[in-house]
């Protein structure tokens, strides 16, 4: 595999048998294989394959101390790869499949590559089918990392995965624009109380309700933000720079920027006159999430010097959308 010219990675359709036999065969010979999720697209190998996790690293130019998330296609498949699966994991499994990650004691099956040497593994089982028919045809747990260039928003479709990595990775598997177009909420169940790493389309109170007290990273302290590796690298970020501010108050930010001889967007929720260039993204937040990842690269390759983002309300999978906002703005 190479770094060579464009167009060289195949783009198949995910829902064709062939397909998915082509991807596993790519994955057993410790290739990689770009796929759908409900939540982004992944960038899969062999997660227990030392050599076939450096391409992902290197693909991705992701910095080696952030660990991987490893796709199981059930419950079992999560089992077999750690030390206990406590009660509690047992709960928060009932939302299997779907966008939710939990952190958990590895095994011995499990190396040190795809954990960044964590003693602890984080799985996920995929509620997608082609992700689910390609783990069943591969027979291997995957390890899929969003399928975007570090520091890229993750990819919501087959041609931002090319966009980002075409030549870089073996194969690409289109599914279509993803469902819920944010990643997975991250729960670490190895400590005393659970802890919230990311937020995603699994609320916090939709855990709270299913386990009981759950701690947030965003409230704790210097230990509890040791436990999210995530957190110390730049995430999400577009080559514009993001400015976020108060819903209603876009024209005034564009108005600054425009002052100051800068090429600005808008991107909110509400029609809006006389700002040249509006995102109007949806006003169901389900639905604005979806949109979002998409929205920021197109403005981005628009060559923007600024995006002004108003901010949506943190209920539901707002305060995830709103976590990927300031980050991008952190940038
Ligand atoms: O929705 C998703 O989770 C997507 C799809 C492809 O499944 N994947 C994804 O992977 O977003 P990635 O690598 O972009 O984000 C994984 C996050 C990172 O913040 C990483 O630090 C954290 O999960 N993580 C992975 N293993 C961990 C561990 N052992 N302990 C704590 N955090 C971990
Ligand atoms: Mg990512």
């Amino acid at each position: 595999m190479g770094t060579g010219p464009k167009g060289q990675t195949p783009v198949l359709p995910g829902g064709e048998v062939g397909a998915i036999a082509r991807a596993a065969e790519v994955l057993r010979g410790g290739g990689l294989v770009a796929f759908p999720t409900e939540t982004v697209y992944g960038l899969g190998a062999d997660a227990l394959a030392p050599a076939a996790i450096a391409k992902i690293f290197l693909a991705k130019q992701r910095p080696a101390d952030n660990p991987l998330i490893v796709h199981v296609a059930d419950v079992d498949g999560a089992r077999a790869l750690v030390r206990e699966f406590p009660a509690l994991a047992g709960r928060a499994a009932t939302l299997w499949p779907g966008p939710l990650t939990l952190v958990l004691r590895r095994n011995e099956r499990v190396p040190d590559a795809t954990t960044a040497g964590q003693d602890t593994v984080a799985l996920r089982v995929p509620d997608h089918p082609v992700a689910l028919a390609l783990l069943r045809a591969c027979g291997r747990p995957l390890a899929a990392p969003s399928a975007n260039r570090s520091g890229r928003p993750s990819p919501t479709l087959a041609q931002h995965v090319l966009a980002d990595l075409d030549g870089r990775v073996d194969l690409i598997l289109d599914g279509g624009p993803t469902r819920h177009g944010l990643e997975s909420t991250v729960l670490d169940l190895t400590g005393r109380r659970p802890l919230l790493l990311r937020r995603g389309a699994v609320t916090l109170e939709q855990l709270q309700a299913l386990l009981g007290e759950v701690d947030s990273v965003e409230d704790g302290d210097e230990a509890a933000r040791a436990r999210s590796p995530g957190l110390r690298h730049r995430h999400y970020a577009p080559r514009a720079t993001v400015e976020l501010v108060d819903e209603g108050t876009g024209e005034i930010a564009v108005a600054r920027a425009l002052a100051a001889g800068q090429r600005v967007a808008l991107v909110c929720r509400r029609d809006v006159r006389g700002v040249a260039i509006v995102e109007r993204l949806p006003d169901g937040l389900p639905a604005y999430a979806q949109a979002l990842f998409a929205s920021l690269r197109a403005l981005d390759a628009a060559g923007l010097d600024r995006i002004v983002v108003e901010a949506v309300p943190e209920q539901g999978i707002g305060a995830a959308i709103m976590d990927r906002l300031r980050r991008a703005a952190a940038g």
